[in-house]
């Protein structure tokens, strides 16, 4: 029993991989094996789409019932693939964080669409809450700032959307969970309701410090406490999976969101170690240590890992700058503008120009993160002339990464962070080197992809292999070497650059509703 089945439910479509264990050859001085460090390989994937449903502007919603039925498929699939259920020896679990489901207890069943975290519904909320001073409190407790990207007020939008919902939450009877507490849910069978601490960390209710509810924010947010799932550690077990799922009980001993998981599976254990994942959105982590540290540039007090809750275990928090539309822009470029029929022409498309042409692209298609904070900005094109083109398009929206990028880095410079050497990066749009060069440049530091990209699924992996004593160790040492882009377009330009795309983020803001 060497193998691990994590599960990676993303924002765009539901994954398993089934990771094989292997000892490794770490030797001390005198020959001994170290311990029980090992190194993970991927033996089977298996992955569903997920449909998005926008039914207003703004909002984005996701079908809960199809998130789990796809879960299971994936996951029986990778189970068949990898030669049965009696080679596992547990469950990992990654998560889309923030995105928020309200289930029947004894149904199990959704009682609406999740929101998701890309929804800006409660946009007027925090406003109210910022308005009224709260903000401070709230980023003291919790490391966040007020927007409507977190769980807390989509929470209270669903107890007030279904009816009777409020007082069923009083009695116990409604449940509410991100989407790693709904899998909780489901695999258990129903038995066990929780979360993992860097799940709840997404949601403005959890101590940054003690890793519990808070009482006064969930009185604040308007949720009440007994819907709301017991908070676990990342790598310990959490309960034992529904026999009949797959023909035998699994332990689920692993679980955290995904950007947490990317961290893990980078190996980006150390204070100074950050990495920054580009999917649907982009989502840089840094590791800071053993204690949070509060951002004065509006980046995230967050969680990195917390192998246990209390006082074993091992835990890292992190700094936070969350970009919500990364890859999406891309996807708009093919599915919404219909500039591209496949995300890969984009590489050339941006190749195929000499310069950006003076065209900038700010994609706050569902407002602006960090470090901006505007939920009701919208995506903004400056620049275009009588030449401007579908390829002016594509390289505005590529550029883009490397610009927000850069906005994060300097904000983290700013909060102190120690200086990157290196920024690892993962996600879809890591395959486009025009990209990657491009962050490069623009911010003056080398990028390392790793060669094997699934670095949430591994970070899963790895911490359910610790939670179940597979493993005794995190640290991640990848045998083969990664792919490198080293700065080197001269500061001029750059600063021209830069100063463009600061123009346009102008303009974006300005433009808001
Ligand atoms: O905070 C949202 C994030 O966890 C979603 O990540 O990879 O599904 O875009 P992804």
């Amino acid at each position: 029993m060497s193998l691990i089945l994590a599960i990676d439910q993303g924002t765009t479509s539901s994954r398993a991989i089934a990771f094989e264990v292997t000892p490794r050859a770490a030797r001390s001085a005198v020959g001994e094996p170290t311990g029980r460090g090992g190194d993970l390989h991927p033996l089977s994937v298996s992955q569903i789409e997920l449909a998005q449903h926008f039914p207003r502007s703004g909002w984005v919603e996701h079908d809960a019932a199809e998130i789990w039925t796809a879960t299971l498929q994936t996951c029986r699939e990778v189970v068949r693939q990898a030669g049965g259920i009696g080679r596992f020896a547990a469950i990992g679990i990654t998560n889309q964080r923030e995105t928020s489901v309200i289930w029947d207890a004894a149904t199990g069943e959704p009682l609406h669409r999740a929101i998701v975290w890309q929804d800006r519904r409660t946009a007027d909320v925090t406003a109210r809450l910022a308005a009224a001073g709260h903000e401070a409190t709230v980023q003291r407790a919790t490391g966040l700032i007020l927007d409507p990207y977190f769980s807390a007020t989509k929470f209270a939008w669903l107890l007030d959307a279904v009816p009777g919902a409020r007082e069923r939450a009083a009695r116990g009877e409604v449940l509410l969970g991100t989407i790693d507490a709904w899998l909780i849910w489901k695999l258990t069978g129903g038995r066990v309701h929780a979360t993992d601490a860097t799940n709840a960390a997404r949601t403005s209710l959890m101590d940054l410090k003690t890793l519990e509810w808070r009482e006064d924010l969930c009185a604040l947010f308007d949720v009440p406490i007994q819907a709301l799932p017991r908070i676990v550690g990342c790598a310990e077990v959490i309960g034992e999976s529904e026999p009949s799922l797959f023909g035998r009980a699994l332990p689920v001993a692993g679980s955290a969101g995904d950007q947490q998981a990317a961290l893990v599976g980078h190996g980006a254990l150390n204070p100074g170690d950050a990495k920054i994942t580009y999917g649907t959105g982009a989502f840089l982590v840094a590791n800071v240590g053993a204690e949070p540290v509060a951002s004065t540039r509006r980046l995230l007090g967050t969680l990195g890992f917390a192998t246990r809750t209390g006082t074993q275990g091992r835990t890292a928090y992190a700094l936070e700058g969350s970009i919500f539309s990364a890859g999406s822009a891309i996807q708009w470029l093919r599915d919404g503008a219909r500039m591209i029929s496949e995300s890969r022409q984009s590489e050339a498309m941006a190749q195929g120009l000499p310069d950006n042409g003076g065209v900038y692209l700010v994609p706050g298609f569902t407002g602006l993160g960090a470090p901006w904070w505007e939920p009701e900005a919208r995506g903004t094109v400056v620049g275009l002339t009588r030449d401007s083109g579908p390829a002016h398009f594509v390289r505005a929206a590529l550029e883009a990464l490397a610009y927000q990028t850069r906005d994060l880095l300097d904000a983290l410079a700013d909060d102190g962070a120690p200086p990157l050497t290196t920024l690892k990066v993962d996600g879809g749009v890591t395959a486009n080197s025009f990209a990657m060069q491009f962050v490069a440049d623009i911010c003056q530091v080398a990028v390392e992809r790793p060669a094997f990209q699934e670095m949430t699924a591994l970070g899963a992996a790895r911490l359910a292999a610790f939670g179940v004593g597979l493993i005794d160790d995190l640290e991640h040492r990848p045998a083969e070497a990664p792919a490198v882009w080293t700065p080197r377009m001269d500061a001029r330009e750059r600063e021209r650059l830069l100063s463009g795309w600061r123009r346009a983020v102008k303009a974006a803001i300005i433009a808001a509703p």
